[in-house]
């Protein structure tokens, strides 16, 4: 009879014949295994049960294993991670894990980690601090070292020990990225000795382990490196030499505003050579200091508000939610075959679902289809799917001029011209066609949900699933909520949305949902600095110093100036005064320039690379501008535009447009990449406090002028000297 400790508790030990330990994480209450405290420690009597066992004889190999299909560890327990306020105590915190799995490092007998799923952070570093590794070919297998991403690093030996097994740029490709490695990518690497399949362990799971630790162990662990990587990563100026470019891409990419990446080089720089136990120090006491940042705090805020959208059906907070199911979707409809109904199939069509395009113009629908093909090639191309796939993915969108196979779609997109009656004749006729319970959205970025609703007879049926432009690259889906929409409507959108890889948040219908009302005010407030006089550098300068991924005058470029003044009309009609277009954003509406797409906008493009502000514009926009640029103070343009979105958003929040604060950074960080490091819009005016920006908005009133008035709930908030985030808290 085999030995075995108690079942329930993870991880378990058990010892089979000959000697062969076998530990299963498999932890009962979670659906993934964690390292939270109680595993570690459990982790640690088993590893120091092995070590006794080991000595006498009675272990005489390892293995590592998950009990749950398609996830072997996925990390530590990252809520313990966010009290950690002191150094001192993160540093500890990174020696306890170090401590363990240099106990397990040094147990007498080969060691085996088996990962047929998902593996990251301390479940990954669990992993090297074995003898071999194994991946198999589940979708899932995979090893990453995610740290990075929520401003920290691999502080249990992951920073020390890649390195040293897959060599120095390698290691740092996936500490300083998080990126996860599957298959014979992560064999070719030295991450692992073999990629078995997954169904030869389903049928013997043991004869592998018995092979490697016994019979036939893998020759080599570890990469295997040409004579210039070698030389490279072996000698002191090389090794100076790759850390340089290193540090050179990750301040490129993100303007030096994240400290983990840059600190992650400065541990591996210090600890290249020094003996395993002064490297683990060097790395446990930059855990310590990265864990005590405000950074590391805000992405932390960012990841749970992720998983919250993950986790989540849209009904959160609404009664008798919990008897909702979202409708399955096998086949959906397209209406409308451009920019965006292109996307919206190839996204679809990729994850497997059944896509029937229709438009009224051949060639719109065969332009469509070459757009979807496009995105397919391109993800060939970056080796993200195989050439086979690609092909099969694109036969599942069929395109036409008329309604064939509507009768069996299940959800149908209307992504037709931004045109009320138009889109209101097409859903009409969409609505006769589909069969009964399939459910109708729009993708307007601009009409009322409610007024279109008002052409159908099943106006519960429909919601608005807002993407945004490009659809295979912005992660956020506005899911709309009209009057009429049902529960069952927004729940199989807010479902779609996420099974087609998207981050979905629930909004209210009014003039740009959550992202374009919040948006377009920063966009016409750099109207207004420009046509003070203040330049396109200055201006765009300000807003990527603070951490935007570009300056709002660029992204005017990129979203359209066409798209953006059309925006901008209709929120002006709706808001009145405070949201008039500014002259400089009027005056380039009227040119032919149509910004990125046309080469041309406030700055000059050759292809799609920008090559600088174009400089003939200020002669351009003369009446709008004047004819010498002026100095504004770069805090002063920075206040101003952060000031206009704050505002806003108190108005959305108040209006119950969007439900929380939480949702509200959510969409504007998926939806215009506002910094992730920044912790959100309405958190970081909460670190500001609501107090201080009225003030502040006071000053901008009386010197700018009225559309700076604070909006009546900021001013409520800052009376009750509360914040966003306490006024509009998550409903759970
Ligand atoms: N482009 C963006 O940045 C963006 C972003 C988010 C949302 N949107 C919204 O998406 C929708 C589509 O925008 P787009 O940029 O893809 O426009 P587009 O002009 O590229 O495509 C619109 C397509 O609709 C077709 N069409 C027109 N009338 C039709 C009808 N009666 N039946 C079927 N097809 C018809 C046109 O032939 C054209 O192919 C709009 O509502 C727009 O507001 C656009």
């Amino acid at each position: 009879m085999p030995e075995k400790s108690e079942r329930s508790e993870s991880p378990f030990l058990e010892i089979r014949r000959d000697g062969l330990a076998v530990v299963t994480f498999d932890d009962p209450d979670r659906g993934a295994n964690v390292l939270a405290e109680t595993v570690l420690r459990r982790l640690d009597e088993v590893v120091g049960q092995l070590a006794a066992r080991a000595r006498v004889g009675d272990v005489r190999g390892v293995v590592f294993q998950s009990g749950k299909p398609g996830s072997f560890i996925v990390g530590a327990d990252v809520s313990e991670i966010g009290g950690i306020e002191d150094p001192d105590q993160g540093a500890e915190a990174g020696r306890e894990g170090q401590r363990i799995y240099l106990a397990l490092e040094r147990l007498p007998v080969p060691t085996l980690a088996v990962v047929g799923g998902t593996c990251m952070g301390g479940g990954t570093e669990l992993a090297l601090a074995c003898r071999y590794r194994i991946l198999t070919d589940h979708p899932k297998a995979g090893m990453a070292l995610p740290e990075v991403q929520l401003g920290i690093l691999p502080g249990w030996g992951g920073t020390t020990r890649l390195p040293r097994l897959i060599g120095l740029q390698a290691a740092l490709d996936l500490l300083l990225t998080g990126k996860t490695v599957r298959g014979h990518r992560a064999r070719k690497m030295g991450l692992v000795e073999e990629v078995v399949p997954a169904s030869l362990l389903e049928e013997d799971a043991e004869a592998v382990y018995r092979r490697i630790l016994f019979d036939d162990p893998p020759s080599r662990t570890g990469a295997e490196r040409g004579f210039f990587q070698r030389s490279l990563e072996d000698t002191a100026p090389g090794r100076a030499l790759v850390l340089r470019q290193a540090r050179k891409t990750v301040m490129e990419r993100t303007g030096g505003h994240y400290p983990a990446p840059l600190k992650i080089l400065d541990v591996v720089r210090e600890s290249v050579g020094l003996p395993v136990e002064e490297a683990l120090e060097i790395e446990a006491k930059a855990l310590g200091e990265l864990m005590a940042t405000r950074v590391s705090k805000h992405l932390l805020h960012v990841f749970h508000l992720r998983e919250r959208a993950r986790k989540g059906t849209g009904l959160e907070g609404r009664e008798g939610a919990s008897d909702v199911e979202p409708h399955e979707i096998s086949e959906l409809g397209v209406v409308g075959a451009g920019v965006m109904g292109g996307g919206i199939a190839q996204l679809a069509a990729g994850k497997g679902i059944q896509v029937r395009m229709k438009d009224i113009e051949h060639d719109a629908v065969a332009s469509g289809l070459q757009h979807a093909r496009s995105i397919f090639d391109g993800a060939v191309k970056r080796h993200r799917m195989k050439e086979r796939e690609a092909d099969q993915a694109m036969e599942r969108i069929s395109g036409g001029i008329e309604y064939g196979g509507f009768g069996q779609l299940d959800l149908v997109v209307e992504a037709v011209v931004e045109r009320l009656d138009v889109k209101r004749s097409v859903l009409k006729e969409v609505e006769e066609r589909v069969p009964e319970g399939c459910i109708l959205t729009s993708n307007t970025s601009t009409l009322s949900i409610d007024a279109m609703a008002e052409s159908l007879t099943r106006p519960r049926d429909f919601c608005g699933m807002h993407f945004f432009n490009p659809v295979h690259k912005m992660p956020l889906v506005e899911v709309v909520r009209g009057t009429r929409s049902s529960d069952a409507a927004v729940a199989t959108v807010y479902a779609l949305a996420l099974r087609l890889g998207k981050v979905p948040v629930v909004v209210g219908d009014g003039p740009g949902f959550v992202v374009n009302r919040i948006l377009l005010p920063y966009l016409n407030e750099a109207g207004h600095l420009l046509g003070e006089g203040a330049s396109i550098e200055s201006i765009d300068a300000a807003a990527t110093a603070f951490g935007m991924p570009m300056g709002p005058l660029r992204l005017v470029d990129e979203v359209g100036i066409d798209i953006a003044g059309h925006a901008g009309r209709i929120l002006h009609e709706a808001f009145g005064s405070r949201a008039e277009p500014s002259a400089p954003l009027v005056a380039i509406g009227e040119t032919d320039r149509l910004g990125t797409k046309g080469g041309l906008g406030f700055y000059r493009y050759e292809g799609k690379k920008e090559v600088g502000p174009d400089p003939e514009i200020y002669d351009l926009l003369s009446g709008a501008v004047p004819a010498e640029r002026i100095e504004i103070d770069e805090a002063d343009i920075r206040a101003r535009l952060l000031l206009v979105m704050m505002n806003e958003a108190a108005r959305i929040l108040d209006e119950g447009l969007a439900d929380s604060a939480a949702d509200v950074d959510l969409a504007m960080i998926m939806g215009t990449g506002f910094p992730p490091f920044r912790g959100g819009l309405l958190r970081f005016a909460d670190e500001v406090h609501p107090r201080v920006l009225v003030e502040r908005l006071r000053e901008y009133q009386a010197e700018v002028g009225d559309r700076f008035t604070p909006a009546p709930p900021l001013v409520r908030l800052a009376e009750a000297d509360r914040t966003f985030y306490e006024a509009w808290p998550a409903p759970s």
